[in-house]
């Protein structure tokens, strides 16, 4: 009994002091179909696995790939709202900085002047907005786009740069926000839950004097649950020097990244989604 309650103590210790990016999701498995994750083939070599947090809740969770400085995936669920668009400043992730106590995703101003970070020890793990404001052809795309969550506080959640992609300008306006706000209110239609995933593929080129990959691809899969029950599932893809979305099927979705990714087998959802 007293061994049980000493290795409870112990174990809480050790939790303490980490925020909230950790080594896994285990603070926000909810985002993910049957708590189950994508494979390991689309871990980068420095990851960091970030439950999205803001007003103290989560809200979605991101893959980062701190040395690209762009996000593998951002996992959601989906639930368009009517809640108004949020002020649209930006936050970076102060977790990612260092161990520290901040656990929401903040604005680079509110670390800079009242948490006396420096600029520069932000810009070492992550992107930051100066990154973006050079180049005008390519947006900052989201992956858990804004339009999908249901909230103000999530709305407002997706408007950090860990979720952010350089994402062609043409596309983003275009095609993939058709996707975003027709294909997917009419492919979710009568589903109790959908699962999200939206992903990005890295590329070979950079913005911001090498800060930040430019993805080749961005692509999203669905998973529609019937009351509890998986019933359908799709997939997307788009060269993201492209106007153009194609449809897939999960199966097809998950064979294209597998070849993107030299040839290793990416599964993204639970198996009980159907891949045809
Ligand atoms: C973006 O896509 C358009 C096609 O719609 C293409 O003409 C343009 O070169 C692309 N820009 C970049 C930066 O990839
Ligand atoms: C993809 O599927 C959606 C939903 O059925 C459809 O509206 C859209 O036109 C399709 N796009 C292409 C390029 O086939």
């Amino acid at each position: 009994m007293l061994g049980l309650l000493l290795l409870q103590v112990l174990s809480s210790c050790l939790w303490l002091g980490h925020g909230e990016v950790v080594t896994s999701f285990a603070s926000c498995p909810q985002f993910f179909y049957g708590g189950t994750f994508p494979n390991d083939v689309l871990k980068p070599q420095n990851p960091a696995y970030i439950c999205q947090r803001y007003s103290n809740s989560y809200h979605y969770a991101t893959l980062y790939d701190r040395a690209r400085r762009i996000p593998v995936y951002s996992a959601y669920k989906y639930k368009p709202g009517s809640a108004p668009r949020p002020h649209t400043w930006w936050f970076v992730e102060p977790q990612l900085i260092n161990k520290n106590s901040l656990k929401d995703m903040e604005r680079e101003s509110v670390l800079i002047d009242q948490h006396k970070f420096t600029l520069d020890q932000i810009k070492a793990s992550q992107a930051v907005l100066d990154d973006y404001n050079k180049r005008t052809d390519l947006d900052r795309g989201h992956l858990s786009p804004n339009g999908h969550q249901e909230s103000r506080e999530s709305k407002t959640a997706t408007f950090t740069l860990t979720n952010i992609v350089p994402q062609n300008s043409s596309l983003n306006k275009g095609q993939w926000n058709i996707y975003e706000a027709k294909t997917m209110p009419k492919m979710s239609k009568g589903c109790t839950t959908t699962y999200v995933i939206t992903g990005a593929v890295p590329g070979n080129s950079y913005i911001s004097d090498n800060r930040v990959n430019v993805p080749s691809h961005i692509w999203s899969a669905a998973c529609c649950l019937v009351g509890t029950q998986p019933k359908k599932a799709w997939g997307v893809i788009a060269e993201n020097d492209k106007n153009q979305v194609e449809n897939l099927s999960l199966g097809d979705l998950e064979a294209r990244l597998s070849r993107l990714y030299r040839g290793r087998t990416v599964t993204l959802f639970n198996n009980a989604c159907p891949r045809k």
